[in-house]
């Protein structure tokens, strides 16, 4: 086979869907305030309020107007921080409890509240990613104001138990977010069903324009803005409206609603073939995340003896884009936060790969891979220091 360009990196973002593209090009024209009251705000602020019950319908949202745009996920999450500090620093109950593996933006979020005196917990997780639920237990009490756990990780793909852990939390009168940034249109997600108080959930992760995402927020849950001005959002999000993404962020969760059940079982199969021939073709690895809560699309696998950033360059000499741990941690020389908290060492959490999966991956970029993966793995394990035997302890 010849060089091609595989994208095996659909976690860290994912190409605009020609269908949002043609959208957004009439879209261009749109360029009315939609805060304006004339007949050019008015075409726009519709289109704005049809993306909103969009959004709404791809999250099992009964009221189109518990949702909120903002710039991302990393917006989003950060919205929802803030308003528990703001609340949290007039009153006693102020405990944090969030999890060790969520995306930096959560991690960070939460880190800066622990700064400010809050009490912040990152509980562990066991080695497939899911939250141990007994150290959750211990930590709930009547003291705790926000449980914020991710729905599905962006680096492993584990699925949580939101529902579980939403019911408990709300038990002792808690408030429950999740980060769904990955989760949205990849499996169901049901801010109804979960009963979660805040949802996140960002666009260019389901093949719209970067730069625009949402918040849910469930009716009587406190939330201030993050950033104040104007009357957009209901005085939760200043700024004039971004009408280009919202309207492409608006087809582009039509269609992931449409086209779910037939993502999940195309990619997912996909997915598995992957695993398989990876399995067959390449001894001693590593399958991380849950075997069966999991991503239909994400694989990360660890490779003990090749190191991953030289696992990733010799794949992306064969044109096949994927990456080592999460993208914002790429570039830094840190293992990953996840990989370790589902207890690898540093050794097989440097020597790990994340293939992510999407709509325009082929079996015919699958075998690609799967070709050019196993002489790839060969020869970075000849140069190893350490012997293989050794490493192997680890995988298992
Ligand atoms: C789980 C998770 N949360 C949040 C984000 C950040 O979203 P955004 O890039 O829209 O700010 C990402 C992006 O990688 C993510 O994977």
């Amino acid at each position: 086979m010849d060089t091609r360009y595989v994208y095996m990196d659909y976690n860290a973002t994912t190409p605009l869907r020609p269908e949002v593209r043609d959208l957004m090009v009439r879209a261009l024209d749109v360029y009315g305030n939609a805060s304006s009251l004339h007949a050019l705000g008015r075409t726009a602020h519709a289109e704005i309020e049809e993306t909103r019950a969009n959004v709404a319908a791809l999250i099992g949202a009964k009221e189109a107007s518990a949702v909120y745009f903002t710039s991302g996920g990393s917006e989003s999450n950060n919205t929802v921080f803030n308003t528990m500090f703001l609340i949290g620093r007039k009153q006693a109950r102020r405990k944090i409890i969030t999890t060790a593996i969520e995306h930096p933006c959560v991690l960070n979020a939460a880190a800066h509240l622990k700064d400010e005196g809050f009490p912040v917990v990152f509980l562990p997780v066991d080695r497939d990613g899911l939250i141990d639920m007994g150290a959750y237990r211990a930590e709930l009490g009547p003291d705790v104001l926000l449980v914020s756990v991710m729905a599905a990780n962006n680096e492993i793909g584990t699925i949580e138990n939101i529902g579980e852990i939403a019911r408990l939390a709300k038990a002792e009168g808690a408030f429950v977010h999740t980060d769904a940034t990955q989760a949205v249109g990849k499996v169901p997600v049901s801010v109804e069903e979960w009963n979660v108080d805040y949802l996140t959930l960002s666009c260019h992760k389901i093949y719209g324009p970067k730069g625009i995402g949402a918040l849910y927020v469930r009716q009587k849950a406190p939330i201030e803005p993050l950033i104040r001005g104007g009357h957009q959002e209901n005085g939760v999000r200043a700024g004039t409206y971004n009408n280009l993404g919202i309207i492409g962020f608006g087809e582009a969760a039509r269609l992931a609603k449409e086209e779910l059940p037939e993502y999940r079982q195309r990619v997912g199969g996909l997915r598995a073939m992957l695993r398989d021939l990876i399995l067959e073709r390449i001894p001693m690895v590593r399958i991380n995340g849950h075997p069966v809560h999991a991503l239909p699309n994400t694989l990360n696998v660890s490779f003990p003896g090749a190191e991953g950033e030289s696992i990733l360059l010799s794949l992306d000499l064969e044109g096949i884009e994927v990456s080592t741990g999460s993208a914002c941690a790429s570039g830094s020389l840190e293992p990953s936060h996840v990989l370790m908290a589902i207890g690898l060492g540093p050794e097989l959490a440097h020597g790990s790969i994340r293939f992510s999966l999407g709509r325009y991956t082929t079996e015919d970029e699958v075998r690609y891979v799967a070709e050019k993966l196993p002489p790839i793995i060969a020869r970075l394990r000849k140069m190893s220091t350490v012997p293989l035997e050794e490493l192997a302890q680890e995988i298992r």
